[in-house]
Parts: structure tokens; sequence; C-alpha cells
């Protein structure tokens, strides 16, 4: 962490009174941005008080010079840069670059960043006889994240090893698309295809997905653009899910590629990154049911109903998803550009038109998020469903490894290791397994 990242201005104290009668001076932090914090680390030792937030919707864990994100005026941006400016302008390799080192590559540290990335993206060969060991049904995130942990089998993991962290970085950013299109080419029976350094980093990967030996293979300039922005739209979204659990798995100071696996795997769920999946298959199930998009706005609504509409409402975005609005934008485009009618896109149209004129969505702030439409621009450049989550996985690769450094970096930060309020029973005694009812 640079040593601007740590802020120590101070602004007013808080005061905390106590019921017990004890009161206790609060800090307050204020971040660059001028968002405030009641810094509450001493508040148990001075009091024997903690706080209860659960899912840490008012606890900042850390303090960060990577992402800010205002959820209510629908802003994100990289290291200070608007995302709008990299989406329309950047290379996936250049945010990745930029995440991870806090400034934008210069044609030199882009062109060896470059290099270094094409010079891992080879699997070492006794990998590939993992992939035969997955069963058929295996599912893509399944596969990824135990070959991501499996690399620390194969490659120093230390920091401090063989090239340290640029190199450990480089290895995963590169060999996770190699990774990601095996597992792929494994669940459809084809022959593995190995990278080609001559190729962009989407086109390199879109390749290794859907050449075959048979024939020459051209990536398509229109969907490497299109892989190129959903990844940097994926990047890094501060501290959600699955990068709050790299920076918990890091804290104990596990290796790299071992907080990445646990990333990987926090990513899966339905409510974070497998939400791109549930969105397509939920839209497929409203065109097999005849389409009508009011029948499932209203199931969404029922609270006797466990139904959601996937790919709607969000932790922090009480406004818009600025990634959504982007999204929504280049699916029209690329789907026009390839030719391609997809009806799940109207549908997606409707619903979202739907929901967002109805009560109960309108007074959550509850509105499409960046999973509602990047599952139709993945399925008209080929990626199967099930590879969704595996996709996002790719794209938020470079903000994990930027908050695993900057954790790495900061003298200051200690393991990860939350309070509770115990509501279990008071002490017992043990009883013998003869007298148990
Ligand atoms: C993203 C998400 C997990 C955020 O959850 P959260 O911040 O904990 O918000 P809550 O689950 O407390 O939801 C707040 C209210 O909105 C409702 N709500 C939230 N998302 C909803 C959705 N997609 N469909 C219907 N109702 C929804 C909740 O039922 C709750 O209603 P209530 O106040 O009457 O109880 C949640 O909106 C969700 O499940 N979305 C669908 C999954 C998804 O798209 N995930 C990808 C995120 S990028």
């Amino acid at each position: 962490m640079s040593q601007s990242t740590v802020r120590e201005i101070v602004s007013n104290n808080a005061v905390l009174h106590l019921p017990d009668g004890q009161s206790i001076e609060l800090p307050v932090i204020t971040g660059s941005e001028n968002e405030k914090a009641v810094d509450i680390s001493k508040l148990r030792a001075q009091t024997g008080h903690i706080t209860l937030d659960p899912g840490y919707g008012n606890t900042g864990s850390c303090q960060s010079g990577i992402t800010f994100l205002n959820g209510e005026k629908g802003i994100l941006r990289y290291r200070g840069i608007p995302i709008e400016q990299l989406a329309a302008k950047a290379s996936f390799v250049e945010v990745c670059y930029l995440l991870i080192y806090g400034k934008l590559p210069n044609q030199q540290e882009l062109t060896a960043f470059e290099d270094n990335l094409n010079h891992h993206a080879l699997l070492h060969e006794d990998m590939k006889t993992f992939f035969s060991t997955f069963s058929g049904q295996a599912h893509p995130m399944a596969i990824l994240s135990a070959m991501v942990a499996s690399l620390s089998g194969y490659y120093s993991e230390a920091a401090d090893g063989v090239g340290g962290f640029d190199m450990n970085a480089a290895r995963l950013i590169s060999k996770i698309r190699t990774l990601a299109a095996f597992s792929y080419k494994k669940s459809i029976g084809q022959p593995f295809i190995y990278p080609d350094d001559s190729l962009s980093y989407c086109g390199n990967f879109m390749r290794m997905m859907f050449a075959v030996p048979a024939r020459d293979y051209e990536p398509d300039p229109v969907v490497e653009e299109a892989l190129n922005l959903l990844l940097i739209l994926h990047a890094d979204h501060e501290q959600n899910c699955s990068t709050a659990t790299v920076r918990t798995v890091a804290s104990s100071h596990a290796s790299l590629y071992a907080s990445i696996a646990a990333g990987i795997l926090a990513l899966w769920g339905p409510l974070h990154g497998g939400a791109n999946q549930k969105v397509i298959e939920m839209l497929e199930t409203i065109r097999k049911d005849g389409g009508d998009v009011s029948k499932f706005v209203k199931m969404a609504k029922d609270k006797n109903s466990s139904f959601r509409l996937m790919g709607f409402g969000h932790r922090v975005y009480k406004n818009f998803d600025p990634r959504a609005t982007v999204i929504k934008g280049a699916c029209d485009k690329v789907l026009s550009k390839m030719g391609i009618e997809d009806p799940i896109l109207d549908l997606a149209k409707q619903l979202e038109a739907a929901a967002l004129e109805d009560d109960y969505f309108v007074e959550r702030k509850l509105y499409p998020n960046v999973d509602f439409y990047s599952g139709i621009i993945y399925r008209a450049i080929g990626i199967p469903v099930n590879m969704f989550t595996v996709m996002f996985a790719l794209g938020r690769l470079p903000g994990w490894i930027g908050q695993w450094k900057e954790l790495m970096d900061d003298p200051t930060h200690r393991i990860t290791r939350p309070r509770q309020v115990y509501t279990g029973n008071t002490e017992v005694n043990y009883v013998p397994l003869a007298d148990r009812k």
C-alpha cells in the first residue's frame, strides 16, 4: 500500500454514549471523496462493547486507494478514472496494470507487461491431466477454482520467490485464460488449443475457446472489442463479497493463488457473480412460459415466493449501476454488428421497463445491475451459459490481485477476525450418552 492510502485525516470526533453510562470519543476519518467513517477500532478495548452489522452494510473493513464507488450517484472509478472513459478507450491489459500498480502504464511498461503475460500463458504440461479427472458434469467454476489453487503446486508462490509478486500476478492473469478455455474444451470433448502470442489478450482467449486444429481461426474484432469491454467493466468493485474474501484469506498471509481461488469460489454464488448465468436462465424460462414479463414481476414482489428478478438490485447502487448503462448500449451494438436477433434481448428490455415503473422496485431502488445485460453479450459471442461466471472471474482477477497487493503492502494490516454477539446456550453440563433422552 502506498503511504497515501492510509488516511489519517481526522475531522471532529464523534461521541458515543452507552446505556451503562460510559461514553467514548471516536475519531471520524474522512476519505479523499469526503466520505466519513467513525473509527471504532478502540471501542471494545475501552468500553467492552462491539458493533453489530450483519452483512457489513455500514462497515468499512479497510482503507483502499483502488476503486471509488458512489452508489447514490452511480459513480465508479478505478484509481480515479471514470469507468465510462476506461470502457470507451482502454484495453483490459492496461486496466489490469492500472488496478495492480496504481497508474496507467507508459508504452515501455505496457510492452513489458504484455510480454510477461505472453510468456506465462502456457500451463505446466502435467496440469493438463487434471482436466481429465473432472466429471463431464463439473461446473467450470469448480474446475477453475481447483486449478487456480493447484497452480501453487507448480509455481513458486512465495512473494519473494523467483520473480516475486510481479511474476505471480502475470502468471495468474495469463494462465486463467488458458485454464478457462481448457476447461471448456474438456467439457465439449475437443482438443486443447495452445495460446498464440501474436494475438491480443482477448483474441488469444477466443482462439483457445473456439479454434479447432482442422481449421484456421481469426478472432472477430467485434467479439474482441465486446469481450475487452466486459472484462474492464468487471475488473474491480471495491469491497464486494469475493474481494472481501480475497482480503480475508490474504490477511492470514495465504498465498496469492490460495486467496484468488477463495475469491473465485465466493464469486460463484447466484447473489454475486453467479447472477449472470441466472439472468439468462430466468429470461429463457420467461420466454418458454409465453413471454409475459408482468407475471414474473408479480412473482418477484410476492413475499411468499423465493423468486427474485435476477440481475436486479445491488447492495450499493441505489440509483443506477453505471456498468449496466454501458453494457446495455454495447448489447444493442454488438448484436446488430454481428447480425444477431436474440428474442431474449427484447424480453430483457420489456422486463426492465416493467420493473422500472413498478412501485415495488422504485421504492426499493432496484435497478438492473451489471449482470442483467452482460449474459446477452456473452451468449451472442458464443460463450456457453455455464461459463458466464468464469468470464466474470477473468474480469475481476486484476481487482483481486490489486486488493491483495494493497493489503500485503500495508504494514498495519491485521488478520481479519470479526466478533459476534453470542445467542446460544449459557453454560450447561455434559450429559453422558446413556443418560440422554
Ligand atoms: C444484489 C442483492 C443480493 C443485494 O441484496 P441486499 O443489498 O442485501 O438487499 P436485500 O436483499 O435486503 O433487498 C432489499 C429489498 O429489496 C428486495 N429485493 C432485492 N433484490 C430483489 C430482486 N432482485 N427481486 C425482487 N426483490 C428484490 C428484497 O426482497 C427486500 O425487500 P423488503 O425490503 O421488502 O424485504 C439483491 O438485490 C439480489 O438478490 N439481487 C438479485 C441477484 C443479483 O442480481 N445479484 C448480482 C449483484 S451484482
